[in-house]
């Protein structure tokens, strides 16, 4: 421990680092669980908490990451360990291998319905004779015990594989050519879907708030989590690949650009979903399922739909994998220097035992769904201990780590911002305004207020 091992591997470039943080940042996130999530929160008044959440919480803290990362070039862990020896902060480091657990093992779940609907397009698509029975055809997938954990298991694999080849040569390359592809698509869609009718219904669904929601703690709650999954964040994935960063780089402007990206998916991926919603007299609160209900009636439709099914879901299930590949690589690069163990083996045992803590979440949309926590099922409380709860509570120990933990000179000095006024904004969220918003948000949806 201690010092710096100059053998780590770094980025091929400083756009190798930022596509790369982008590709961990878009993802499911964006589609799938973005879309489903404003739907159950009601849409409007959601997106302004989500955006101010981005903004004032979420770009102050990926920040901090990066520059943890790139200060203490280690892994999640070791970072803390590097930067506040023998001080409590390592506990958030803990807390993030914990995350890229939980989360990474339903997220293949979900990856895996993903890489499913691509092979069904690849072969001809989905047949069904009216709109209605896409919800059946969705749910007799899921509930069947095996199928999705063949293709879970599927997308586990390809994960480990990238993980196996390594930082460089692996993830720096799957990015550069399909995440701007899938953004082209989606706009593409967006503006297709807008057509079918259901346009002005969806468009005051996202943009004209029903303010008496701003009175619902659970809408906040839901918010931060979303904003927190959606940027990769919390869990020390950015710590992760700002270690890989050499020393010359210059933060902020990767922060801005990565947040900006992701957000803006994230939009466009709404004007998709909820046009498509609302004509076909879907519920925008379905659920999970959402996206895989709403988007075959878009494809079904649409000239050449099999043709942009296959071409999206193979898209989207790429932009998973480089997600995924990110939470296996917060773990692996934390056991591989913990138990010095090679890259190769230390992936495999991990991937494997993060896909078997999944097989739980994909068996409960079917045979398990009567095994519930405080009502929710087991994938969705994986989903909701990790994104609403452990990301948001890692991000606020991260602020105050580099808020409080840090002499401020130094802060300012390792995140590129020096003495400015941005620089000193900056301290002063991380210091006050994230933590305590975090805190409130926490207090408020246990019912304390
Ligand atoms: N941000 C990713 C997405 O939107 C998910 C993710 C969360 C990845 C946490 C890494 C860490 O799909
Ligand atoms: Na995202």
């Amino acid at each position: 421990m201690g010092q710096i091992d100059t053998n780590r591997e770094q980025w091929g470039s400083r756009l190798g680092f930022i596509l790369a943080a982008m590709g961990s940042a878009v993802g499911l996130g964006n589609i799938w669980r973005f879309s489903y999530v404003t739907g159950e929160n009601g849409g409007a008044a959601f997106l302004l908490i989500y955006f101010f959440f981005i903004i004032f919480i979420g770009i102050p803290i990926v920040m901090a990451e990066f520059t943890i990362g790139k200060r203490a070039q280690s892994d999640v862990v070791g970072s803390f360990e590097e930067l506040a020896p023998g001080k409590p902060w390592v506990l958030a480091g803990f807390m993030g291998v914990a995350s890229a657990f939980i989360i990474l093992s339903f997220y293949g779940v979900i990856a895996g319905w993903t890489v499913r609907y691509f092979i069904h397009y690849l072969t001809g698509g989905i047949t069904v004779e009216n709109d209605a029975q896409y919800v059946d055809v969705f749910l007799n997938f899921i509930t069947n015990p095996l199928q999705p954990l063949l293709w879970q298991f599927l997308f586990m694999a390809l994960t480990i594989g990238i993980v196996y080849v390594g930082v460089k040569k692996g993830i720096e390359k799957t990015n550069k050519i399909l995440m701007p592809l899938l953004a082209i698509l989606v706009i593409i869609l967006a503006g297709y879907s807008l057509t079918l009718g259901g346009a002005s219904d969806a468009l005051s669904f996202l943009f004209t708030p029903d303010w008496s929601k701003l009175s619902d703690p659970n809408v906040y709650l839901a918010a931060l989590g979303q904003a927190f999954f959606s940027l990769s964040l919390g869990m020390g994935a950015l710590i992760t690949y700002g270690s890989y960063l050499s020393k010359k780089e210059k933060l902020p402007g990767a922060a801005a650009s990565v947040a900006a990206l992701d957000t803006v998916f994230a939009l466009i991926a709404g004007l998709m979903i909820f046009p498509a919603v609302f004509a076909f007299g879907i519920q925008p609160d379905e659920g999970p399922g959402l996206v895989f209900i709403a988007l075959p009636s878009i494809f079904a439709n649409m000239a050449y739909g099999t043709l942009f099914g296959g071409v999206f879901f193979f898209l989207l299930s790429a932009a998973a994998l480089s997600s995924a590949v990110s939470l296996l690589e917060v773990a692996v690069a934390y056991f591989i220097r913990k138990f010095n163990w090679t890259r190769q083996k230390t992936t495999i045992i991990i991937g494997g035992i993060i896909f078997l803590i999944g097989v739980p979440s994909s068996l409960s949309q079917g045979n398990w769904s009567h095994i519930t926590f405080f009502g929710a099922g087991i994938l969705d409380s994986m989903d909701f201990i990790a994104s609403n709860i452990f990301l948001p509570l890692g991000g606020l120990l991260i602020a105050l780590f580099v808020g409080w933990g840090w002499k401020k000179s130094d802060a300012l000095e390792a995140s590129d911002f020096g003495d400015t006024l941005l620089g000193n904004a900056w301290i002063f969220i991380l210091r006050y305004f994230a933590p305590i918003a975090i805190f409130i948000v926490f207090l408020a949806s246990i019912g304390v207020f």
